[in-house]
């Protein structure tokens, strides 16, 4: 089956490209004692989570406990939740998920977040591993890196949480535009990351795991002598913002596959708008498709405009591909991939995570 008999708009995965791109990110800490947790906020396929495993990946990240409860019951039992789990609901559902799955570790940053875990946890009788999250300054969660070892002393009194490590994710580096500024930066959170890690290992507390880094930073979080662990995602697919960060070293994988329905001068119009591809980060670029641009015309309608009268004619019917300006948010508009290589289809891969914001 060729591309032509894609259904659009569609997310089309090329194979070469994601494999290849896979092979680059675990290349790049060959030789260095570091493992990589990869991000599965990105991806949302437990194929993908499978795929990264194989390749050699020591376990998953993903942001939300729907995430995670979809990755175990595909088989992933080594899953850090690197978002804070808050409120009955989630304690109640964590319960459950522990009970079969003993390995999924958490982040915690506060000590009344730590001590209603802690009472959940007791009453069911569980014991679960935890990272403390620092904040190494991205200021979104993360306890301050100052106030790290006293948290770690009162959370060690808590029976039913075992502290293995610290997570300290650069998030606001990821795409600096100055590849410079972005690696020094960057060794400077992970000065502060280490240097928690130190104080606590001191105080006794086993750092089994320092976890950090995404697909701009990872490189130069590996430097650090105390980081064990990196969590890139989007490095699989990558996107038009991580396409413009210098020195990121991958290849777009994933684009929108649209079609051109309506022509009119200068102008075409495709069935991808806003509930095919995100706006978070600017719109889409189209690929291989000099002269011309993209913007959303409405829910359901992308506006191609050509910028250069020697640009090719689009004309009723052409397949576009668009490239998302934000992976993440793009992926969950849909509800499957279609992989394809050297323009030959391949099975579809369900996103079984599109929608877990909870
Ligand atoms: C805690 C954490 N780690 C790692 C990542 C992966 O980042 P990226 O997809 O940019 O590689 C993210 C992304 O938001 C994150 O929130």
């Amino acid at each position: 089956m060729r591309l032509e008999f894609v259904d659009t708009p569609a997310l089309l995965v090329d194979l070469d490209v994601f494999e290849q791109n896979i092979k680059a990110c675990f290349a790049a800490l060959e030789g260095k004692n570091v493992a990589i947790r990869p991000h599965l906020k990105t991806g949302k396929s437990s194929i993908i989570a499978h795929r990264l495993l194989e390749a050699g990946a020591v376990g998953i990240c993903v942001a939300k406990l729907g995430e995670a409860e979809v990755m175990a019951a595909a088989g992933i039992e080594d899953i850090l939740i690197t978002t804070e789990l808050i409120g009955a609901p989630k304690l109640e559902r964590l319960v459950k998920l522990l009970r079969d799955h003993p390995s999924i570790k958490l982040v915690v940053d506060n000590l009344e977040a730590a001590m209603a875990l802690n009472a959940k946890l007791e009453g069911a009788g569980l014991q679960v591993d935890i990272l403390l999250d620092v904040n190494v300054g991205q200021n979104r969660c993360g306890v301050m890196p100052e106030n790290a070892l006293e948290l770690a002393l009162e959370v060690s009194k808590l029976e039913h949480l075992k502290l293995i490590g610290v997570q300290g994710y650069e998030g606001h580096l990821q795409h600096d535009r100055s590849f410079e500024n972005r690696r020094n930066s960057c060794l400077a959170a992970m000065e502060k990351l280490g240097k928690v890690a130190f104080e606590l290992e001191n105080s006794g507390f086993e750092m089994r795991i320092v976890t950090t880094g995404g697909t701009g930073t990872y490189p130069f979080c590996s430097e650090h002598p105390r980081v064990t662990e990196v969590q890139p995602g989007s490095f699989v697919f990558m996107d038009s913002d991580y396409l413009a960060t210098p020195g990121v070293p991958f290849q777009s994988a994933l684009t929108v596959l649209s079609t051109v329905i309506s022509v009119s001068e200068s102008r075409a119009i495709v069935d991808a708008g806003f509930k095919s591809l995100s706006t978070d980060s600017g719109f889409a670029t189209p690929k291989n498709l000099a002269g011309w641009t993209y913007s959303p015309a409405g829910d359901e309608h992308g506006l191609l405009e050509k910028t250069d009268p020697e640009a090719v004619d689009l004309k009723i019917g052409d397949l576009l591909e668009l490239i998302p300006s934000h992976i993440d948010t793009t992926v969950n508009l849909h509800d499957w991939y279609q992989p394809q290589r050297k323009g030959m289809l391949e099975p579809v891969w369900k996103i079984e995570t599109r929608g877990k914001i909870q």
